[in-house]
This record gives structure tokens, C-alpha cells and sequence, in this order.
């Protein structure tokens, strides 16, 4: 009879009764069995909710029979009361044993599939890395280092003084236009070379000085080779016996040592209005083209003057490089720009 609503349990139900007092024992033994069954196979919460209502809900064979309890006699009332007790604990159990099974692999599943997989490789990270110019002024200085010259700085705004006057080079002299000057006022521009910082050192202190200064110089100038802020690095030796040779030796052992291999150089006789005699070093690059990379030569007797230093005692040599042509060369670059265009595929490429 199929007057239940069960119809999953359709194999067992017609065997029972509508009627409490017409099912046996080994009936409701059967129903139990299937009732079982039937909640094991709910593959979802929302099944087994369905399975729940079909078992114990309104139009339940277990909701039909417990309505008739109340009519039977004392005797039967007691007996079937323990029988339909007994199915009901059975689904319940049944019910909330499926239900904690259904929960453990819904978990699971959402587990897995959010798994992270520890054995992938990590995604790249971008390691930071010195700019080339940086790489260049390091290479640079390590080697004046080694031979015993100290670090000094000074700032790149500066007084027309030092960067000038005291270097001999006079308001009216040709030498200043030829510098391309970014002027703030009258007096303070933006220093167009590192000299001014051998006039504040030789000020400041007294001979023997071995210094070397690195740092950021500007000119109103702008092609392949000239950048408007560049960077030099600027030398300075002054004791009683310091003389050309040394000067000539000290930079050929420097560019021997910084390029790591024999260049094709030469010592260019010329002018600088604080040295005398200077010279210019060029470099042969494999273009075919000299490349200048530095003024040079004995510090003038005059600027020894403006700073307190005798020159009848004492001697000097002083040297600027520019070292982003120092990194072009050593890079092989043959725009300078490059260097502070700051794109990233182009600066990827040193390490
Ligand atoms: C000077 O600046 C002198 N102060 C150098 C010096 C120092 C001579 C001490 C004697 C004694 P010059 O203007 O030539 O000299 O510049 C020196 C170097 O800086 C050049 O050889 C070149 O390598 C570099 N340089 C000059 N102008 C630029 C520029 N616009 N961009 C990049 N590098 C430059
Ligand atoms: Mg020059």
C-alpha cells in the first residue's frame, strides 16, 4: 500500500500497515533496516533535509503510527510506544550520522579545493639593484681607496667662489662661459664640477691630502655624451714631491685597473685655468671614437695661494673623471641618457 508518502522506501512499505496494531516486530525491524538505507544514500545536505522530512515529518509512516498511540490500551499502548520509540532513535541516529559524514566531506571538498600547492614554485620577486652609475662610482673609488685617499664631499649648491674664483677662474674669464652655468642668483648656482670641493678641502686643512670626491655636477648641456646632472669624480694630492709622472702613473695604474683590461689612451695636452700644465684623457671606445673622460693636471701655483698652501713648498695634482663615461665605456652604452631614462628593461641588465 502506498498511502505513505515514502515512496523511496517502496520496497518495504508495502509489507506495513496504516494501522499501529497490524505491524509486527519484524516489520518495523524491516522499516528500520530500509529507513537506514535510504538516509546512507543522501549525497547532500540538502538530500538528507529530504530524507529527514520523508522519515519523520507530518505524512511519516512514524507520524501516522505515533498519532494512534493515544487509542490503544494500556498494554499495547506501553509495547508499541517501546517499538515506534525504538524506530525513532534509529532514524535520528541514522540521520545525524549521515548528516555529520555529509559535513566532513563538504569540508573537505572546499579544502581541497583551496588547497595551496606548497610545491609550486613562488611567484618571482623583483630584487632591488644599485644603478650602474652607483656600480661605477663604487669600482671607482674602491681602487683610489686602496691607494690611500679619502672620501670628501661638498654641496652641490655652491657660491661662485669655490667654483670659480678661488679655482682662478675670474667673473670675466672665458672659461666660465664655456661651463654652461645653472645660476640661482648673482652668486649661487649649481656647482659645474667637483672642483670646488679640492678648494674647501685644501681651506679646511693642511697637507699631506690624498682626497677623492664623487658626486652630482651640472651643466645647461644635453646630447649622446653630455647629460644637464652627471656625475664626477674629482681628485686631489697635494704634498712637497707630487709631480706629473705621478699623477700620469696613478692614472694609468687606475684605468688598467678599473677596466680589467688594456685600453688605447692618451694624455691630451690642455687648459684648465686651475692647473698647470693640464692634460685631458681620452679613451679610444670600440666605436672608433675618442671618448674624454677627464680633466687633469698640477694644481696651480695661484690656487695654492687661495688656499693657504705655499707653493713654494708644496706641489699637487688634481684629476676630475666624468663617470657615466666611465660606465659607458665600461658597458659598452653609447647613449649616456640611458642612465637616467629609468626604465626598468634597461636597468634589469646590471648586476
Ligand atoms: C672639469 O670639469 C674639470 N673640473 C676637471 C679637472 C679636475 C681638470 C681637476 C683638472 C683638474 P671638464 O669640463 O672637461 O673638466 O669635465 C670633466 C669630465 O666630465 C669630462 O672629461 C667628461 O668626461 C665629463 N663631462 C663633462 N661634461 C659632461 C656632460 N655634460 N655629461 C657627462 N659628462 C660630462
Ligand atoms: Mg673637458
Amino acid at each position: 500500500m502506498s498511502h505513505f508518502a515514502d515512496e523511496a522506501l517502496a520496497g518495504v512499505l508495502p509489507t506495513l500497515s496504516e494501522t499501529l496494531t497490524e505491524v509486527t516486530q519484524a516489520h518495523f525491524d524491516e522499516f528500520i533496516a530500509a529507513a537506514r538505507q535510504l538516509i546512507a544514500g543522501a549525497g547532500s545536505l540538502q538530500d538528507l533535509q529530504q530524507q529527514r522530512v520523508t522519515l519523520t515529518g507530518k505524512k511519516s509512516a512514524l507520524t501516522t503510527w505515533s498519532k494512534q498511540l493515544g487509542k490503544l490500551e494500556a498494554e499495547d499502548k506501553k509495547s508499541y510506544g517501546a517499538s515506534l520509540h525504538e524506530v525513532r532513535s534509529a532514524i535520528q541516529d541514522a540521520l545525524t550520522e549521515q548528516q555529520q559524514a555529509l559535513e566532513v566531506a563538504a569540508l573537505q571538498a572546499k579544502l581541497d579545493a583551496e588547497r595551496i600547492d606548497i610545491t609550486l614554485p613562488a611567484r618571482g620577486s623583483d630584487k632591488g639593484r644599485l644603478h650602474p652609475i652607483t656600480m661605477t662610482t663604487q669600482r671607482m673609488q674602491q681602487f683610489f681607496v686602496q691607494a690611500g685617499f679619502n672620501v670628501a664631499t661638498g654641496p652641490e649648491v655652491e657660491h661662485d667662489y669655490y667654483n670659480f674664483e678661488a679655482l682662478n677662474i675670474p667673473s670675466h674669464h672665458p672659461a666660465r662661459a664655456m661651463h654652461d652655468t645653472f645660476y640661482f642668483d648673482a652668486h649661487y648656482l649649481l656647482r659645474t664640477h667637483t672642483s670646488p670641493v679640492q678648494i674647501r678641502t685644501m681651506e679646511a686643512g693642511e697637507p699631506p691630502i690624498r682626497i677623492i670626491c664623487p658626486g652630482r655636477v651640472y651643466r645647461c648641456d644635453s646630447d649622446q655624451t653630455h647629460s644637464p646632472m652627471f656625475h664626477q669624480l674629482e681628485g686631489l694630492m697635494v704634498s712637497k714631491s707630487s709631480t706629473f709622472a705621478e699623477l700620469k702613473g696613478l692614472i694609468s695604474e687606475f684605468l688598467e685597473a678599473f677596466f680589467g683590461k688594456s685600453l688605447t689612451v692618451r694624455f691630451r695636452p690642455s687648459f684648465f685655468p686651475f692647473t698647470e700644465p693640464s692634460a685631458e684623457v681620452d679613451i679610444l671606445a670600440d666605436n672608433g671614437k675618442w671618448l674624454e673622460v677627464m680633466g687633469c693636471g698640477m694644481v696651480h701655483p695661484q690656487v695654492l695661494k687661495n688656499c693657504g698652501i705655499d707653493p713654494e713648498e708644496y706641489t699637487g695634482f688634481a684629476f676630475g673623471m666624468g663617470i657615466e663615461r666611465f660606465a659607458m665605456l665600461y658597458y659598452g652604452i653609447d647613449d649616456l641618457r640611458l642612465f637616467f631614462q629609468n626604465d626598468v628593461r634597461f636597468l634589469k641588465q646590471f648586476s
